[in-house]
């Protein structure tokens, strides 16, 4: 049997994660192109993705997981020819959870000192020091519960700031300590209307897609920071442009967006409230996440559970 190990990724990201597989599982056979033959395409037993081309993953009979190495899916469902009955695993990755908890500290201690702000008084020459409010008075919503929304909440919560974190089902208190946690549309409005700074970490979903829609950037607190850390489709990027522009939201700062890259062209760019980062809050580290791959092929050959599999009912 072999395993296929594919994406749209750089030649020399592929090599280190091929590097680091040979070395943690020795004499398996790799193919690195989708099998162009019907007796090749019967060996592969699993294979480890990075968003491969639509198609790269049908007619491949014995195929038994589809391992991601991105946390996200919602690209990979969208192959209308994946395999519906091969079980689907995600990317749980230490140094991946270790980035996002750097990457929303930097952006709400950005927010509530007002440190955008500083940066474009430099060009300006202007000595204007900004209101200093205290963390414990500055409340972040966390979109999301899960891997990195959970520990987003926590680290933020360590740090002093008044910490609200929201998802479909209830989460034990236990899980998020020192975190008012939420669940369900109901008081969303509320948790919203409090918030000074609200982190998106929900995956992208038939439920999420255009979540932040005219109606609930209306629902922000107003002059209150957006951080997007989760998907651009989850946010309408003409009717956050326009609550911009009103200084309903004070600031947004976007990793993803509907195109990526960023259209040169766009508004973002240049926008006095946007800071752009080009979707590398988290990127997976091939170093730690191989641990997660290599456990997931032993748990298949051996029976056991998979870490992290993907609901498909559900979208992550
Ligand atoms: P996860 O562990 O699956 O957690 C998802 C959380 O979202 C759960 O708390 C879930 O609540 C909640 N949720 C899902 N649908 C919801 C809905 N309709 N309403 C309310 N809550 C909902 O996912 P994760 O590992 O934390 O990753 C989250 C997302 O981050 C990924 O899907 C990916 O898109 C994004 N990401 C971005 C980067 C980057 O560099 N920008 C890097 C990695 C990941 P329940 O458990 O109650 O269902
Ligand atoms: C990055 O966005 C990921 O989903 O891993």
């Amino acid at each position: 049997m072999s395993l296929l190990l594919l994406g749209g990724w750089p030649e020399a990201e592929r090599d280190q994660w091929l590097d680091l597989l040979q070395a943690a599982l020795p004499g398996e056979s790799w193919l690195l192109q989708p099998p162009t033959a019907a007796t090749q395409a019967a060996e592969v037993e699993a294979a480890i993705v990075a968003n491969p081309a639509h198609g790269s993953l049908a007619g491949l009979p014995n195929l038994r997981l589809i391992q991601s190495v991105w946390a996200g899916v919602d690209k990979l469902l969208t192959d209308p020819t994946l395999p519906a009955d091969v079980p689907l695993a995600r990317m749980v990755d230490p140094a991946m959870n270790e980035a996002m908890v750097q990457t929303a500290l930097w952006a709400v201690l950005s927010l509530q000192r007002g440190f955008f702000t500083l940066q474009a008084q430099q060009r300006e020459r202007l000595w204007r020091p900004p209101a200093q409010p205290r963390a414990a008075d500055w409340r972040v919503l966390v979109l999301g519960q899960g891997e990195l929304g959970g520990r987003v909440a926590r680290a933020l919560a360590a740090q002093g700031y008044a910490l609200s974190a929201w998802s479909r089902r209830p989460v034990s208190t236990e899980r998020l300590p020192g975190v008012h946690g939420l669940h369900g549309e109901a008081v969303l409005p509320a948790a919203l209307a409090q918030a000074d700074t609200v982190i998106n970490l929900l995956p992208l979903t038939a439920a999420t897609a255009g979540f932040f829609n005219a109606g609930r950037l209306a629902q922000m607190k107003p002059g209150s920071g957006l951080v997007n850390l989760a998907r651009g489709a989850q946010v309408n990027e003409a009717d956050l442009l326009r609550a911009l522009d009103a200084g309903h939201v004070s600031h947004a700062v976007l990793d993803v967006f509907a195109v990526e890259p960023l259209p040169a062209e766009h508004r973002f760019w240049s926008h006095p409230r946007v800071t752009v980062l080009p979707h590398c809050a988290a990127q997976t580290d091939a170093r730690s996440a191989v641990a997660v791959v290599v456990a997931n092929l032993l748990a298949l050959r051996a029976g056991r559970p998979l870490q992290y599999p993907v609901d498909r009912q559900r979208g992550y």
